[in-house]
């Protein structure tokens, strides 16, 4: 993508100060979906790499709850399905699931065991990679079930919270972003 691109979206990123705890920038996407033209730009990015051949995944799969709003727009542009990978307590169907550490304490995803088949091609999609954890935890509960995880993406890194770099070296998991934040 071009630089243009790039720009064009983190401009219309807001940057919260202390929010939700003191010292943290919060990085929040709202103003991207709220503007038309601006949401549009976002979602062709993701399109237009996916929609090749060669990087056409069998379904996409969407992180609670900000990897919702995207994903499931990206899926039904693709003409593939959507499967929503949640926090614990909301999928009614048996599931999977998958405790990862944040910050203070831990928290759980569950994933429906009849989500995606073994062999299919999943792209996981979220809107922002801090520490990694939540698309880590995203992709073991994919691969418990068979199915390969061909990319993670996102909208926003967040590289200097290391998580894009451990996934991509210990999680094995090649990443697609489009704007990051130092
Ligand atoms: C945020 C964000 C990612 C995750 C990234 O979600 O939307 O899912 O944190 O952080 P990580 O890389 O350190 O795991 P949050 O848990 O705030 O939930 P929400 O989408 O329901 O707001
Ligand atoms: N999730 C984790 N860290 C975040 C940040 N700084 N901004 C938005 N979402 C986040």
């Amino acid at each position: 993508h071009s630089s243009s691109v790039h720009d064009y979206l983190r401009e219309h990123i807001r940057t919260v100060p202390n929010w939700p705890a003191p010292g943290v920038q919060f990085r929040d996407i709202t103003p991207l979906l709220q503007d038309p033209k601006v949401f549009r730009v976002l979602i062709d990015a993701f399109v237009h790499r996916y929609m090749d051949k060669a990087m056409r995944p069998d379904v996409v799969a969407g992180l609670d709850a900000r990897g919702f709003i995207i994903g499931s727009v990206i899926a039904y542009e693709l003409g593939v399905g959507f499967v929503p990978i949640r926090k614990k307590g909301k999928l009614p169907f048996t599931t999977v699931e998958e405790t990862y550490e944040l910050e203070y304490g831990s928290a759980t995803v569950e994933l429906h065991t009849d989500a995606v088949r073994p062999g299919d091609k999943v792209l996981l999609i979220d809107d922002l990679i801090a520490t990694g954890g939540t698309m880590m935890a995203g992709k073991k509960l994919l691969e418990k079930l068979g199915a390969t995880v061909m990319e993670g993406a996102a909208i926003v890194d967040l590289p200097e919270l290391g998580g894009s770099t451990l996934l991509q070296t210990v999680g094995q998991l090649p990443l697609f972003t489009l704007v990051d934040f130092a």
